[in-house]
């Protein structure tokens, strides 16, 4: 353990913020008796995946706690394979582990940054699947009374980058594992973008892959060579009313029917819209390919990253009456703070 760290590593916003302590667990006992010391001490607490979804808006007045407990079990049975992972597992190399052993399911799911315990608290989701399609239950402990508690699916209450670990469970505790049902009547899913060349009837879990890792190559920048956290913002969910209005002035805009009948728009079409392809401000920047997604150009700070994402947010709702909502999480010297209160 050492005093004060830099955190810049340890976020793929490259932000250059401090932490007091940084400290890394790799079991379950680890975790809790480092919980407790950091907390003796009067400091906060942040528990800490990859950073891929994070933004230090200034230095964190307390420890960053590393969830690194590792491992991953699968079985089976006449109808699926059941894979439980542990928290520090890269989800990445989860998504490959199984794939390596002929376990299909979470091919369009692919180079997703970050691990797997902070998987389920979005509910990580790209190329037409979520996590929840595959989720069993997540086991997390409570940190001040060292319970530890499995959330079945249900329980979880999943929803577009939403779960419960959003809201009500977000203090005091960890996820430590992550269990999944992959069915053996695997059907592929090649309805979004690249995926529609695919050929249905031929097509391998593994072409799956390559084609979304492919993909996401050509658009989003690579965090190891420029500071971002994917998407910035969610994209909006709207009434159909509401849509039939932004139809008239906009027959061109990009809309996604929602099993409920809502429509779930294109952010990164909106802020395109508004001609902000590339718009820099001190360091901050709209990325040039991928317009949902923000850009640290070098040396910004977190605080710049925000007020950017401010304006974008003022411009697109100036044009659209759309206010946008952060998907990443915002991080303040005590902890983290409500990311639309700092950008409104
Ligand atoms: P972190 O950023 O470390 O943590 C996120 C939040 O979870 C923080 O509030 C943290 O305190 C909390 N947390 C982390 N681990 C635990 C734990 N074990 N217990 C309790 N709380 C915890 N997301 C998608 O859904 N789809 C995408 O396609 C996608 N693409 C991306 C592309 C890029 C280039 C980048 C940089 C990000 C992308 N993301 C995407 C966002 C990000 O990868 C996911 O949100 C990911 O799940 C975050 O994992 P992490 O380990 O880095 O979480
Ligand atoms: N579009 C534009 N301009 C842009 C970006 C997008 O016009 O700059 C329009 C295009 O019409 C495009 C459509 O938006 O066809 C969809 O774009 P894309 O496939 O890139 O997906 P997205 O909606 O921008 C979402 C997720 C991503 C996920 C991809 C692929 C959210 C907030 N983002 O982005 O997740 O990888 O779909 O499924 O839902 C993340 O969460 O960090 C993330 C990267």
């Amino acid at each position: 353990m050492m005093d004060s760290v830099s955190l810049k590593p340890l976020n793929t916003f490259a932000i250059d913020a401090k932490a007091k302590h940084v400290v890394t667990a790799h079991t379950e006992a680890e975790l809790l008796i480092l919980w407790r010391q950091a907390t003796a001490r009067k400091l906060p607490v942040l528990v800490l995946g990859g950073g891929s979804n994070v933004l230090f808006l200034e230095n964190y007045a307390g420890t960053a706690l590393l969830n690194r407990i590792k491992g991953i079990a699968v079985s089976e049975d006449a109808d699926a394979w059941y894979v439980h992972a542990g928290a520090g597992e890269l989800w990445d190399d989860l998504v490959n582990a199984c794939l390596d052993l002929s376990i299909p399911g979470l091919e369009n799911l692919a180079l997703i940054p970050g691990y797997v315990g902070s998987a389920p608290i979005q509910n990580i989701g790209a190329y037409g699947v979520e996590l929840q399609q595959f989720c069993e239950y997540v086991d997390v402990i409570q940190l001040e009374t060292s319970v530890k508690r499995r959330l079945s699916a249900a329980e979880c209450q999943f929803g577009y980058r939403e779960s419960i670990f959003k809201h009500d469970l977000c203090e005091h505790y960890a996820i430590v594992a992550v269990g999944l049902r992959l069915t053996k009547s695997w059907r592929p899913v090649l309805h979004y973008g690249a995926l529609t060349y695919l050929d249905t009837r031929r097509v391998t879990p593994r072409q799956i892959y390559d084609t979304v890792c492919a993909a996401r190559r050509s658009k989003l920048p690579d965090p190891t060579l420029t500071g971002n956290a994917g998407s910035f913002f969610k994209n909006p969910v709207i009434s159909a009313f509401e849509t039939e209005h932004l139809l008239r002035c906009y027959p061109d805009v990009p809309h996604y029917i929602q099993p409920d009948g809502k429509v779930k728009l294109a952010a990164g079409w909106l802020i395109e819209c508004c001609g902000l392809k590339g718009y820099q401000l001190d360091g901050a920047a709209v990325h040039d390919k991928q317009m949902l997604v923000l850009i640290n150009t070098g040396k910004t700070s977190g605080s710049n990253i925000a007020a950017l994402a401010r304006y974008v947010r003022r411009q697109v709702a100036d044009r659209f009456a759309i206010w946008l909502e952060p998907e990443v999480r915002f991080i303040s010297a005590q902890g983290e703070v409500d990311a639309v209160e700092v950008i409104s």
